[in-house]
C-alpha cells in the first residue's frame, strides 16, 4: 500500500509540474477529489480492507491526501501571483509619454474687452447697469431728444418690432432709464454694456453689435471732467502713450457734443491702412447731457449738469487685439476663439 501511495504522489508531482492554469488545477482536484475521483475512491475503498489493516490504510490515503492539498495550495498561489503579474505588467504606466491635452474654453474677446472697461470704470466709482434689448420707441429715441420725424433717427437703421418696439440702436437708452429709476433724482454715475443692433453688414459693421455707455450726472459737472475721464478711458485701454483728440460733432441729446479719435496705435499717428492714412481712429462719441434730456429725466438743468459717452464694444475689442473683420466676433468660429485661451493676450 505505501508503495501505491508513494506513486502516486510521484505521478501527482509530475501532474502539478504541468498544470498551467487555473482551470487545469481546478481539472485536477475534480480528478482526484471528485466524486469519482482517485483519491475519493481510495477513501471509499475503506470499508472493505480488513480491521486490523484500517489504520494503517487510513494514514496513507490522508498521507495523499495532505500532500495533494499542500501542493494545490502552492500552485494555486503561484498561478495567482502570475495573473497579478501580467495584469500589472500590462497596465503600467510609461510615465515618460506625453499627458493627453486638455481642451479648455476661452472668454470670448467680447466678454473681455466688457470685463476690462468694467474694471476700469468700477475702480473711477461707477455702477454698472444693463438695460432691455428690445427697447420702446420712448427710452430709445424720444426721451433722448428725438422728437417724432427728428432727422437723426434716420441715421440709426432702426429695426422696428412694431410702432412702438425696436431692438436699441445704442445704449444710450440706458441713460434715459437710468435717470427715470433714480427716484431721489440725484447724482449718477454709471457705465451701461450691452448688445445693440442696426440694419448693417460689412467688415466693420455688424447687425448686431456692442456698446458701452457712460453717464455721470451731479452738480457742476464740466466739459474738463468728461475730458478727464475720457482720456483717462483711453489710455488705460489701449496704452499710456495714446493721444486723444475731441471734434465737435452733433447727438441730438448732449450739448455741446464731440467725437473723439485716439492716435493710431497701429502706426503710433505716422498714418497706415488701418487709419486710412491720418494717424486717428475715431473711438466714441460723447457730449454734455442736453437740458431737454435731463429735464425729461426729472432733473432740473438748473442745478444738474452731467456728460454721457458711448463707444462701440467690438471695435475696441477689433482694436485691442487685432481682429481685421467684425464678423469673427459673431461666427463662433474655433480657430479664431482659440487665439483667446491664454488670459494675458495682450495687443
Ligand atoms: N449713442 C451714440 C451712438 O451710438 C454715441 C453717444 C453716446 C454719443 C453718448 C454721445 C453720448 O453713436
Amino acid at each position: 500500500m505505501q508503495e501505491k501511495i508513494d506513486q502516486l504522489i510521484e505521478e501527482l508531482k509530475q501532474k502539478f509540474e504541468e498544470v498551467k492554469t487555473m482551470q487545469h488545477l481546478n481539472d485536477l482536484k475534480v480528478a482526484q477529489l471528485g466524486k469519482k475521483g482517485v483519491i475519493t475512491e481510495l477513501n471509499a475503498a475503506i470499508k472493505d480492507i480488513p480491521n486490523d489493516q484500517k489504520k494503517a490504510y487510513g494514514e496513507q490515503v490522508n498521507r495523499v491526501r495532505t500532500f495533494f492539498n499542500e501542493k494545490f495550495t502552492e500552485i494555486q498561489k503561484k498561478i495567482e501571483e502570475e495573473i497579478v503579474n501580467q495584469k500589472l505588467q500590462k497596465e503600467t504606466i510609461d510615465i515618460s509619454l506625453p499627458g493627453k491635452k486638455i481642451k479648455t474654453g476661452s472668454k470670448h474677446p467680447f466678454n473681455r474687452i466688457i470685463e476690462e472697461v468694467e474694471d476700469l470704470f468700477v475702480s473711477m466709482g461707477y455702477d454698472v447697469v444693463d438695460g432691455p434689448e428690445l427697447e420702446d420707441d420712448e427710452h430709445c429715441f424720444r426721451l433722448l431728444n428725438y422728437t417724432v420725424g427728428h432727422p437723426a433717427r434716420d441715421a440709426q437703421d432702426t429695426f422696428y418690432i412694431d410702432e412702438e418696439y425696436l431692438l436699441r440702436t445704442q445704449t444710450s437708452a440706458s441713460q434715459s432709464r437710468v435717470m427715470q429709476a433714480n427716484k431721489e433724482k440725484g447724482p449718477i454715475r454709471v457705465i451701461c454694456p450691452g448688445k445693440t443692433y442696426r440694419r448693417d453688414d460689412d467688415a466693420t459693421h455688424s447687425h448686431q453689435f456692442g456698446q458701452v455707455e457712460g453717464l455721470v450726472i451731479d452738480k457742476n459737472i464740466s466739459l474738463a471732467d468728461l475730458k478727464g475721464t475720457l482720456e483717462i478711458f483711453a489710455r488705460k485701454l489701449l496704452g499710456e502713450d495714446t493721444k486723444v483728440r475731441f471734434r465737435p460733432s452733433y447727438f441730438p441729446f448732449t450739448s455741446p457734443s464731440c467725437e473723439v479719435d485716439v492716435s493710431c496705435f497701429n502706426c503710433g499717428g505716422k498714418g497706415c491702412s488701418l487709419c486710412k492714412r491720418t494717424g486717428w481712429i475715431e473711438l466714441l462719441g460723447a457730449g454734455m447731457v442736453h437740458p431737454n434730456v435731463l429735464r425729461m429725466g426729472g432733473y432740473d438743468p438748473d442745478k444738474y449738469t452731467g456728460f454721457a459717452f458711448g463707444t462701440g464694444l467690438d471695435r475696441l475689442a477689433m482694436f485691442k487685439y487685432s481682429i481685421p473683420d467684425i464678423r469673427y466676433m459673431y461666427s463662433n468660429d474655433i480657430r479664431f476663439l482659440k487665439q483667446f485661451d491664454r488670459c494675458d493676450v495682450e495687443k
